[in-house]
């Protein structure tokens, strides 16, 4: 039995909770949130505590809170000498306090807590300062995904700088498209068949074969119609940078 706390309890920890407490080898025998607003009634068989001092023992000390605060948290924790991983995919594993044992635990995957997710897909990105713990972390997430890798904070960083793009970037690429339709009165529902092709296609071809569009072919008139469409629009810089970046990368440059 593995026995986890969580330590925050944001977008990426519920999820987690959601699916390891369900786990017949796992125990979650606490979450920790900075304020008690966060859990939900979904998980009130779990003990929880808003007080550092009341953190109970476990054999891996899970954070899942914003970046930026995962250092300070992890020196403030009261105990030491016990497995305390975070789940970030931009942060090295260095920036954890000494006093603990260092590690990550990364589902390469977006989460919200209004969204439940399926984990038997989603790559677990694993790292330990001790091989022992890279062993731990390898089963707790083979309980609930297939892809469990072990790697470094620096191949971490390139992954999570990749996943920005193919994530976050094309999701506001999502919010230009809706804003442009329902500026038009237009059903954003019209664009998703396209959506979820562009992404099924790249199962099968690489990205630069998938490419299409006015940019790839360079069709002059139809990218100056969109430029004169977007004269006023605050959009009109960026759609200039990503059509010029994809006319270069296809070496159709004007
Ligand atoms: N969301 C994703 O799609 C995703 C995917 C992969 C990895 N990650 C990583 O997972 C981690 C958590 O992200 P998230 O999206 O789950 O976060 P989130 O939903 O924004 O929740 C933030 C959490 O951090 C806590 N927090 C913020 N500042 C704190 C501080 N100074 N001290 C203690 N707790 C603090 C918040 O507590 P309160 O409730 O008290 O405010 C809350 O529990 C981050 O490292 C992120 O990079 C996120």
């Amino acid at each position: 039995m593995i026995r986890v706390v969580f330590l925050g309890f944001g977008n990426v920890n519920y999820n987690l909770c959601n699916t390891l407490h369900k786990q017949p080898y796992v125990a979650v025998v606490q979450i920790y949130n900075r304020s008690e607003s966060a859990v939900s009634a979904a998980f009130n068989t779990i003990p929880f505590t808003h007080k550092l001092s009341e953190i109970v023992e476990a054999d891996v000390y899970i954070i899942g809170i914003t970046d930026d605060a995962i250092a300070a948290f992890s020196s403030s924790l009261p105990f030491k000498n016990q497995l305390v991983v975070h789940t970030s995919g931009g942060v090295s594993m260095e920036v954890l306090s000494d006093r603990n044992r260092k590690g990550v635990f990364y589902p390469l995957q977006t989460f919200s807590k209004q969204r439940a997710v399926d984990f038997t897909e989603i790559p677990i990105c694993v790292e330990a300062a001790n091989p022992s713990d890279v062993v731990l972390l390898k089963k707790l997430g083979g309980y609930i995904s297939e892809k469990v890798v072990e790697i470094t904070s620096e191949e971490r960083a390139k992954l999570h700088l990749a996943a920005v793009f193919v994530n976050n970037f094309v999701n506001h690429m999502y919010a230009i498209g809706h804003e442009i339709l329902s500026e038009n009165n237009i059903a954003f529902e019209l664009l998703q068949p396209l959506i979820s092709e562009t992404s099924s296609k790249i199962l099968g071809l690489s990205p630069s074969e998938a490419q299409t569009g006015p940019a790839k072919r360079n069709d002059q008139k139809t990218i100056e119609k969109h430029l004169h469409l977007l004269r006023d629009s605050e959009h009109l810089a960026l759609y200039r940078q990503l059509t010029e970046a994809i006319r270069t990368k296809y070496g159709k440059k004007l």
